[in-house]
């Protein structure tokens, strides 16, 4: 019988920050993001009140996609560093009270993997189950999954995950019916599975403190209800955490209910179907836009029902973006927009993840060349804004060096003039986070009360709770004025927080609040 393990207590109280390596910060001039870059702005993000980062993969790779296609789990590419400098990392971020998470590639690997190089071959060896082969190059065995025929002097087709370039490791199948398809515990899924522990184990034990897994969903292939996928995680987990209790597991699967029932202590709320992120940040008609923008109540209706099968066993998180998504500025929205965006993120029960760049409103860069296998992700990888200086303190290298280009605009926002200006979107995200920092009722497991959520608002009001403390969010984020009325929840007074736009005050026991176009309050009651 499995029983789910308590997740670490820091969670309740984490802020993460996903770095996209490569266009971070150039230690060393060669263009490209690296690891003592990421080092060199620790200070920055001890002093923004973060407390936890995911780095996207670091791992040798030709990154054919960006570095999803490892040739190595147990080597940082050189372009980023050393395995030392990794190291260092770690205990640079650990004494400025930072956890260092980072990303599992777990469910394929580079076609240049030695392990896949031996296994394309026709005679037997130590790898030749490692990746899921057909039994003939010739035939068309009609599977759902995508078959790449012709790549080998092996007799047989390889599944590949995502990109040609990207062989599925086998975690074998949940019900094998074809005579190539191996069940969970045969020989060769075991043997990967034991890999992927080791691997897991090598970078706790040089001070990792836990990893975003890619695709998480995906290891056990045909597998209805992600039964054997959720048995796999749970017996990975198992193991791990008899060494390291206090590692965290973050799992790339949208569907809180079934990956924290797999011992993931969060999920993204990143499921593209109706209610998901698109819902409430990306879609041209989701909740958070000035016109023609949605009423809160599809999302919702889908989060809370996600919330009630993890039961407080596990987090979800709405991320601000991520490494695959257009950044939430883009399509017209400015700085006042993202503040709402921000204040809703950051008063949310779960785990926030703000995305690199976003905390300034970096903009999605439209129209720019695919790099590594991004294609229209291409936008939302351009260099971290920093200054004003050369290459907006990204890099010391020729402009035309840089891993992507980047935002041409002359007054692109950056971190130095945003950190001088009281009123910037980073100004407001640094108060956000060190006002949920000192608050449990907004941390991760404070209760959520929604209100006002009839068919036709264009805001949303809820409630954020845990014992006698008790916090009132009220946003618009429409550019149509409005008013709010909240009846039977007896505040004694109210007192200002953080609001942009909205004035509350208390009549015959309700609360009312005026909300100008474009605006938000988060008041303490
Ligand atoms: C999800 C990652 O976030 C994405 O960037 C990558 O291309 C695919 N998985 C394949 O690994
Ligand atoms: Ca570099």
């Amino acid at each position: 019988m499995y029983h789910r393990p308590n997740s670490p207590a820091w969670l309740k109280q984490a802020v993460f920050y996903q770095i996209y390596p490569q266009s971070f910060r150039d230690a060393n001039g060669d263009g490209i993001g690296d690891i003592p870059g990421i080092i060199q702005k620790l200070d920055y993000l001890q002093w923004l009140g973060i407390n936890a980062v995911w780095i996207n993969p670091c791992f040798v790779s030709p990154f054919r996609d960006a570095g999803y296609d490892v040739d190595d789990y147990y080597r940082i590419a050189p372009r980023y560093g050393t395995n030392r400098d990794l190291y260092r990392l770690c205990r640079e971020a650990h004494r400025r009270g930072i956890k260092v998470c980072l990303d599992l590639v777990a469910g394929h690997t580079s076609i240049d993997h030695p392990w896949f190089k031996a296994s394309c071959r026709s005679n037997r060896n130590k790898y030749s189950d490692r990746y899921i082969w057909t039994s003939s190059a010739l035939s068309d065995p009609n599977s759902p999954l995508s078959l790449i025929r012709g790549y080998s002097e092996r007799d047989g087709n390889y599944v590949a995950n995502c990109f040609y370039f990207q062989p599925a490791l086998n975690y074998g199948f949940a019900k094998p019916v074809q005579t190539w398809q191996q069940s969970v515990d045969a020989p060769g899924p075991l043997e990967t599975r034991k890999e992927l522990i080791k691997i897991i184990n090598f970078w706790l034990g040089h001070g990792v403190d836990g990893f975003r897994v890619d695709m998480a969903f995906s290891l056990v292939k045909l597998d209805p209800g992600r039964k054997e996928t959720i048995r796999l995680w749970q017996d990975i987990g198992q193991k791990v955490r008899a060494r390291y209790p206090d590692m965290v597991l973050i799992s790339e699967w949208g569907n809180p209910g079934e990956s924290i029932t797999a011992g993931f202590d969060i999920d993204f709320v990143l499921h593209f179907g109706a209610g998901g992120y698109p819902d409430l940040i990306l879609n041209k008609n989701c909740f958070f836009r000035r016109s023609d923008g949605a009423n809160i109540g599809d999302f919702l209706k889908s989060y809370l029902e996600q919330a009630a099968k993890t039961n407080g066993k596990g987090q979800i998180t709405v991320p601000s973006s991520n490494h695959d998504i257009k950044r939430p500025c883009a399509d017209g929205r400015t700085l006042n927009d993202l503040k709402v965006i921000f204040t809703f993120l950051l008063t949310w029960p779960g785990v926030p993840f703000i995305y690199y760049g976003d905390e300034i409103g970096m903009r999605y860069i439209p129209g720019l060349a695919s790099k590594e296998g991004s294609y229209d992700r291409t936008g939302s990888r351009t260099p971290m804004q920093w200054s004003d200086r050369l290459n907006a303190g990204f890099s010391t290298a020729d402009e035309k060096q840089l891993y992507l280009p980047l935002d041409p605009r002359r007054n692109r926002p950056t971190v130095q003039k945003q950190a001088s200006d009281s009123g910037s979107l980073l100004n407001h995200v640094r108060e956000l986070i060190a006002l949920r920092k000192h608050s449990p009722a907004l941390q991760a497991e404070g209760a959520l009360i929604p209100l006002q959520v009839e068919t036709n608002n264009r805001h949303f009001s809820y409630l954020r709770q845990s014992g006698d403390e008790r916090f009132l969010i009220v946003l618009n984020p429409s550019a149509e004025p409005c008013q709010v009325r909240i009846q039977g929840i007896n505040p004694g007074d109210i007192a200002f927080q953080i609001c942009h736009g909205a004035q509350a005050s208390i009549k015959g026991g309700d609360i009312q609040v005026k909300l100008a176009g474009v605006s938000y309050g988060v008041f303490k009651l």
